[in-house]
C-alpha cells in the first residue's frame, strides 16, 4: 500500500511556495510507493467539519513553480490549536481540534505531514509533533527572519518587487523635488528594506533593529537639497518604531488572527519630518502586499525547489521533527526547537550590509 504525505502551507503567502509543492510532489514520484496529498487553506482542510483536502501528483503541479501564490491555499489565522468556529448567534469560539486532526491522520492513513510556513507554521509543527504526529517544516517568509537558515524563498522576489518599486519612485521624486518614504513589510526584521536600501540607493534605511531618531535625519534630508531643488528617497520597514515610541498598526479584526496589523509608520516619519520643520512636499507609498504576490524570481524557484526535494528524503528517512534549511550553500535540516529558538534579525553593529550602507552615507537614524 502507498505510503501517504500531507502537505499544509500555512501563514502568509510567498512566492515560491508552489515550486516547494511541486519539488514533494516530482521526487515523491520519483520514488514510487507514495502519494501526496495538499490540505486546502492550510490545516483548516484537514480539521473543517468536512475535510477538505486534494490529490497531487505531476500532472496537478506541472508548470506550477512559476506561479505566486500556493495552489491549496493558506490562512495566517487559528490553526489545530485555535480553530475558530461561528456559533449561530454569529459569535466565534475557539476549538483546539490536533486530538481531531490526529485521528483523522491516522484514519486516513497519513504516514507524514510537510508543513509550509514562517515562524508561527512551525511552532504547531513542534507541537503537532511532540503529539506524535510525523511532521517535517519547510521554512518560508518573504520577511526572511527564520533562524537557522541563511535565506527563505520568496525573500528575493520582496526583494525584487520593492527594488523596482523604489527605482520608479525615485525618477518621479527627482521630477518633483520631492522626499519619498516608502514603507516595506518586515514585521520585527529589517531584512527587505535593508535591501532595498542598498539595491536602490537610498538615502535614508529605518529598520525594526535600530531605533530611529527623526532628528538624526534631518541633516541627511536637507543635505539632498540645494536651493528647494533635489530629491531624497527613503525606505522605511512597516515593524520600524522611533527611539520613544511603539510599532504602528491596528489591532487585529478577523477572528483568529492575533496579529497587530502593521502599517502606517510611513505616514509618521512625514509627519515627524514635517515636525522638525522639512518643508520640501513629502509623500508616502505602502508598497503592501504587492511584495507577497507574482510571480517567483529565479533563486526563488531554485530555492524553493531544493526545500521541497529535501523535505520528501526527511520524511522518507523518517527524520521528523526537523525543519530543512538552507546553510552555507548547501541544504539541511534543524530540530524545529532550535529553528524556533529566536528569530534572525539584523544585528546592526556586525551585519556586513548594515557597514556597506553606512558606508555609502545611508542614514538609519541611529
Ligand atoms: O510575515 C510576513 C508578512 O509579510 C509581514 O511582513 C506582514 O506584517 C504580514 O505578513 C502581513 O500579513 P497579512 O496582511 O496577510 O495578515
Amino acid at each position: 500500500m502507498a505510503k501517504k504525505i500531507l502537505i499544509a502551507t500555512g501563514g502568509g503567502d510567498c512566492p515560491g511556495l508552489n515550486a516547494v509543492i511541486r519539488g514533494i510532489v516530482k521526487r515523491a514520484e520519483q520514488e514510487g510507493g507514495w502519494e501526496v496529498y495538499g490540505s486546502i487553506e492550510s490545516f483548516n482542510g484537514i480539521l473543517k467539519d468536512v475535510v477538505e483536502i486534494e490529490k497531487l501528483d505531476s500532472q496537478k503541479v506541472a508548470g506550477i513553480h512559476v506561479k505566486g501564490g500556493t495552489i491549496i491555499k493558506t490562512t495566517n489565522k487559528g490553526g489545530p490549536f485555535y480553530f475558530p468556529v461561528k456559533d449561530d448567534n454569529g459569535k466565534w469560539h475557539f476549538e483546539d481540534r490536533s486530538e481531531l486532526m490526529k485521528k483523522r491522520l491516522e484514519n486516513m492513513g497519513f504516514d507524514a505531514v510537510i508543513n509550509i510556513g514562517g515562524d508561527g507554521s512551525q511552532r504547531i509543527s513542534l507541537d503537532l509533533c511532540k503529539m506524535g504526529i510525523n511532521v517535517v517544516g519547510v521554512p518560508k517568509t518573504i520577511d526572511n527572519d527564520l533562524a537557522c537558515t541563511d535565506v527563505t524563498f520568496g525573500f528575493q522576489t520582496a526583494v525584487q518587487t520593492a527594488t523596482e518599486a523604489f527605482d520608479k519612485l525615485v525618477t518621479t521624486a527627482s521630477s518633483h523635488n520631492r522626499i519619498f518614504i516608502m514603507e516595506v513589510m518586515g514585521r520585527d526584521a529589517g531584512w527587505i528594506s535593508l535591501y532595498t536600501a542598498l539595491a536602490g540607493g537610498a538615502d535614508v534605511c529605518i529598520i525594526p533593529e535600530i531605533p530611529y531618531d527623526p532628528k538624526k535625519l534631518v541633516d541627511k534630508i536637507n543635505s539632498r537639497f540645494i536651493n528647494n531643488s533635489g530629491f531624497c528617497n527613503i525606505v522605511i520597514a512597516e515593524g520600524a518604531k522611533a527611539l520613544d515610541g511603539e510599532v504602528t498598526g491596528s489591532a487585529p479584526t478577523a477572528a483568529g488572527d492575533q496579529h497587530i496589523k502593521l502599517g502606517g509608520v510611513g505616514w509618521k516619519l512625514k509627519h515627524e519630518l514635517e515636525q522638525l520643520g522639512i518643508d520640501h512636499d513629502i509623500r508616502v507609498m505602502v508598497l503592501g502586499h504587492l511584495q507577497r504576490g507574482g510571480i517567483p524570481v529565479a533563486y526563488d524557484r531554485i530555492l524553493a525547489t531544493q526545500f521541497g526535494v529535501k523535505a520528501f528524503e526527511l520524511v522518507k528517512e523518517g527524520k521528523f521533527g526537523y525543519m530543512v534549511t538552507y546553510y552555507h550553500h548547501d541544504i539541511h535540516c534543524v530540530p524545529l526547537e532550535k529553528a524556533l529558538e529566536k528569530p534572525k534579525l539584523v544585528v546592526p553593529e556586525t551585519n556586513y550590509l548594515v557597514k556597506a550602507a553606512k558606508g555609502i552615507g545611508i542614514v538609519f537614524g541611529d
